[in-house]
């Protein structure tokens, strides 16, 4: 048996998390065996990784290396976590993923698309989300609601181009393979945000059932 990943993506303050909650509920009630993790993260040594990658530091992180430790947290978290569960037959819901990496430092850092595409294949193999969530929304929007939660990350300390940018590299992804992607919009209402699950949970459940 082989489960159903699932990755949820969008930049800070898109409601990834609270929709992961609301999608796992879901799922758990009609008795799927869910796993709910995230990335940066998800193994206690992952979130070491993650705690590095967040802090704020008055060095200056090069992007390279930026890059390599969230490749490095991934190879981790897979072995750990995410294989072990897709092997079990169970549904992963991950809050971030690779497309994060290609959104973040790629489109965010200016980091090539082919630097990032070896590494994947080097730390996933063929490994890739069977269907990732985009939640989509204008920058102010999503950087209010995070300033809202209080201090802010190493990440939610940049600026408007830079979060415009992960916003336009999440839309060329998503547009690029719409089999793979469901875009959805983050700036309606959080209830009309889950409307929009609700019509995307048959067919969740009918994959994890084939
Ligand atoms: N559609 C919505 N409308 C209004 N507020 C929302 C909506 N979705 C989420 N929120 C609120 O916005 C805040 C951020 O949501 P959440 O933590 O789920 O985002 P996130 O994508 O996980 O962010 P991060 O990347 O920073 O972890 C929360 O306070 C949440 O209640
Ligand atoms: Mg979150």
């Amino acid at each position: 048996m082989s489960g159903l990943f699932i990755t949820l993506e969008g930049p800070e303050g898109a409601g990834k998390s609270t929709n992961r909650e609301y999608l796992a509920e879901h799922l758990r009630a009609q008795g799927v065996d869910v796993v709910l993790t995230r990335e940066p993260g998800g193994t206690p040594l992952a979130e070491r990784i993650r705690e590095l990658l967040l802090a704020p530091s008055e060095e200056v992180m090069d992007a390279d290396t930026e890059l390599l430790l969230v490749f490095a947290a991934r190879a981790q978290h897979l072995a750990q976590v995410i294989r072990p569960a897709l092997a079990r037959g169970a549904v992963v819901l991950c809050d971030r993923f690779t497309d994060a990496t290609y959104a973040y430092q790629g489109g965010g850092r200016g980091l090539s698309v082919s630097r990032i595409a070896t590494l994947e294949q080097f730390v996933q193999g063929g490994l890739r989300p069977d269907l990732t969530l985009v939640f989509d929304l204008p920058v102010e929007i999503g950087l209010s609601r995070a300033a809202a939660r209080g201090r802010l990350d190493r990440f939610e300390q940049e600026g408007q181009v830079f979060f415009e940018a992960v916003r336009q590299a999440y839309l060329a992804r998503a547009k690029a393979a719409p089999q793979q992607y469901k875009l959805i919009d983050a700036s309606q209402t959080l209830a009309q945000v889950q409307q929009s699950l609700d019509a995307l949970l048959p067919q969740i459940l009918e994959r994890c059932r084939g």
